[in-house]
């Protein structure tokens, strides 16, 4: 008898079996039982379901799906609605190919623009990452599929990701990187979180009792099931399921035998066992008893949503007047750039996807130039050999043009699963091209097709435009020609800051580690959080995007309403299209002792305003989300005092911003003679204690002190600075005497003398 009804019956074999998965992307069915197999894929950004060869690194086929933009692309658009959306379309392909649980999203940071697959994560900021994560999942799990939030935690680079410890203080554990994972808990209730394989702080988090069970069954109140990255608990399934793990992925026999023995000789409680089977079997029954409602699927209308959601995610970085293109005036546009024939659109690794249709910007452009000539030139080869006649011939066409269009972007190889980049630059071929385009053309725009930033430095003073498209999936090419032509008002802004060089980002000494750690020393001053507070310059700055409108800010209105901050501003659209802005809040917390970011987002909104027209915006914004995690008292506080909230167009454009009073919640910390002599006389009772007992033992009253003695006096401890100051009686009794009066005023406030 257990206490898992769902489970009841079941051998301890069974049981291990159900935990262990049974082959690369199933979990074991028990048929007697009535218990069916669930079938898990790959993830993000499609569908990567393989019937045979299986594999994790998306070497082997795969049946085709549509290739949505990938993490990099889609957090751009800032647009839960639109992610919820691509949530809904993956949960209907998911169902169709036989799919329940897809695996993702991903929400690690992006502590460092080399990370080789920043292009499956969202965002530098938790709670962009957080709150677009969880719109994807809760569009999945409306079509009864489940996801699987990933990787939880701190895997943040691929350079020895089966082993590298992030030593990573708990402050910034919490306030960065846990972040992220728990608005996807708390806001979506995934059906399962993914483990990584690295450690954090010399703990496996596979085996991390504190960040498996502490933090997410007892913390956050997670229910589902917590699964393995693909092969994270081989070496040791026992102390993975000791610690939190449920199902050990994928399935091969040797994990089922370990828990057995272990549960036989008496080294693994059976009692754990049977709750992660027991959560295995719920998975099961709930994610396959949905497949009867599945919908159909319309791949055209998935391509015609991929092609929106690029449209939404492209960033128009800079524009000096020469986009949109338009197809009614005369003159050549010269087309230049491989990519703009072979798309990139995709990274590698195990979220690689086999698309069902692909979109060339060149066929594309071609169809919408209308009258104007188009003349393509590759002007390079993709693998970076460097061709002086396909230059020649490149420069010689942008020379005759009116426009250019260079289409410049990272070669497939450089962004994968399993290694990170080297270097944050743009092929050295690709660089010399534009060198020679830019000099002789002025109407030059580059359109890039990468998933982590590049660097724009030194060639963006050069070009007129530049349109960050990212890898946007199988429809990038046309939504790429749309925004061109403007038929698509740019609106997306970044979700990571492109900064002017590498050696500015606050991971640049630490990343990617020493192969065996990877010392996360800039804390919580990840992206934006160190270049605002150091007041870096930057090439782009988080929260940039341009649009062919323009938008006003006005009457901003701020009010505490219960736990949350209301925040209203009027949004008009003062320029000549329709377009939306992504309208992003900023809190400034309060000066104090702690060290704070100059300002951390709190929220957004996207607002669609037609051209004259203002539309209000409200949003609310929990108060929690203000609060930061003590060291000292290890809980979430809330900083007392004035705080400001700015309504910004980026990080570093700054529109409207007004103050407001929060009460704060640290706990008031106990005085003792170990505290400084400043933090007595900043209590009341404290300072009426001290203030008296200088009065009868001290040689000089602190009245007595100047300007300049005070500064020194008021930091150092009582232990330290009575004996000196107050040297009539021994310390001891000193101490003993001002504790006691302490407490007695405590005790009776109003009977002060
Ligand atoms: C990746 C996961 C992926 C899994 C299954 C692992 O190598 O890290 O993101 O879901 O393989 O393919």
């Amino acid at each position: 008898m257990n206490n898992y009804p769902l489970i009841e019956g079941l051998s301890l074999e069974d049981k291990a079996s159900l935990i262990s998965g049974f082959a690369f992307w199933n979990t074991t069915a028990i048929e007697t039982s009535g218990i069916p197999s669930v079938v898990l894929s790959d993830g993000p950004h499609g569908v990567r379901r393989q019937e045979q060869g299986a594999d994790h690194l998306g070497i082997n086929a795969a049946r085709p799906s549509t290739a949505f933009p990938t993490a990099s692309a889609s957090a751009s658009s800032w647009d839960r609605d639109l992610l919820g959306t691509m949530g809904v379309a993956l949960g209907v392909e998911a169902r169709a190919l036989g799919v329940d649980v897809l695996l993702g999203p991903g929400v690690n940071i992006k502590r460092s623009p080399l990370c080789g697959r920043n292009f499956e994560y969202f965002s530098e900021d938790p709670l962009l990452s957080g709150e677009l994560g969880a719109a994807w999942v809760r569009g999945l799990k409306s079509q009864g599929v489940g996801a699987s939030v990933k990787h939880y935690v701190a895997n943040d680079q691929e350079t020895d990701r089966m082993s590298i410890s992030a030593e990573v203080d708990e402050r910034t554990l919490r306030e960065i990187y846990l972040k992220a994972f728990h608005r996807v808990v708390a806001k979506s209730s995934p059906a399962t979180v993914m483990v990584a394989y690295n450690a954090v702080n010399g703990e496996p988090v596979i085996s991390n009792h504190w960040l498996l069970t502490q933090i997410l069954r007892e913390e956050w109140a997670y229910d589902g099931v917590v699964v393995s990255d693909w092969g994270a608990a081989a070496s040791d399934v026992v102390a993975a399921v000791r610690a939190g793990l449920d199902l050990d992925m994928p399935g091969t026999g040797a994990g089922s035998a370990a828990l057995i023995d272990a549960v036989t000789s008496g080294t693994l409680d059976e009692a754990i066992l049977d709750r992660a089977a027991s959560r295995v079997v719920e998975l099961a029954t709930t994610l396959v008893g949905n497949r009867a409602h599945a919908s159909d699927l319309d791949v055209d209308a998935h391509h015609a949503l991929a092609r929106k959601i690029a449209e939404q995610s492209g960033v128009l970085l800079k524009n000096e007047g020469v986009l949109p293109l338009t197809a009614e005036t005369a003159g050549t546009i010269a087309v230049v750039g491989e990519f703009a024939r072979t798309p990139r659109y995709q990274g590698a690794g195990s979220s690689h996807i086999v698309p069902t249709r692909l979109d060339s910007a060149l066929d594309a452009i071609r169809e919408r130039a209308g009258d104007r000539l188009v003349h393509f030139e590759p002007g390079f080869t993709l693998d970076g050999k460097h061709n002086v006649e396909l230059v020649d011939r490149a420069v010689a066409a942008a020379h005759d043009a009116t426009d250019v269009v260079v289409f410049l972007g990272l070669p497939p190889e450089d962004e994968s699963e399993a290694f990170d980049r080297v270097t944050m630059d743009l092929p050295a071929d690709q660089l010399a091209l534009l060198q020679r385009i830019a000099s002789v053309n002025d109407r030059v725009t580059v359109v890039l097709s990468n998933g982590g930033v590049v660097s724009v430095e030194p060639w963006r003073g050069s070009v007129a435009a530049i349109l960050e498209m990212w890898l946007g999936g199988q429809a990038a090419g046309s939504a790429a020609a749309s925004l061109l032509f403007g038929d698509a008002n740019p609106s997306g802004k970044l979700a990571e800051t492109i900064p002017l060089a590498l050696a500015d980002t606050s991971s640049f000494h630490n990343f990617p580690g020493n192969g065996q750690t990877v010392l996360y020393g800039e804390r919580i001053y990840v992206g934006y959080r160190h270049f605002d507070s150091v007041r870096h310059d930057v090439a782009y700055p988080f929260g940039h995007g341009l649009s062919y409108t323009s938008f006003k800010y006005q009457d901003l209105r701020v009010d505490v309403i219960e736990d949350a901050l209301e925040v209203q501003v009027t949004i008009t659209n003062s320029g000549p299209r329709d377009g939306a802005e992504i309208v992003q809040f900023y809190s400034v917390p309060p000066k104090s002792g702690e060290d704070r970011p100059t300002h951390e987002l709190i929220g957004f909104e996207k607002v669609t305003v037609q051209t004259g027209a203002s539309v209000r915006v409200t949003t609310r914004i929990p108060l929690g989300d203000l609060d930061y995690w003590s060291i000292k008292s290890r809980q979430w506080v809330r900083a007392d005092g004035v705080y400001t909230i700015q309504v910004a167009a980026s990080s570093r454009d700054i529109r409207l911003e007004a103050g407001i009073e929060l009460v704060g919640t640290e706990p008031a910390r106990p005085l003792t003679l170990d505290s400084a002599m400043g933090d007595w006389f900043a209590d009341a009772d404290g300072a009426v204690a001290l203030q008296e007992m200088m009065a009868q033992f001290a040689t000089r009253g602190s009245g007595e002190w100047d300007d300049a003695t005070r500064p020194l006096v008021l930091p150092m401890p009582l232990r330290t600075i009575l004996p000196m100051a107050a040297s009539k009686l021994p310390f001891p009794v000193l101490g003993e005497r001002l504790l006691q009066r302490l407490s007695e005023l405590r005790a009776d406030p109003i009977g002060r003398s």
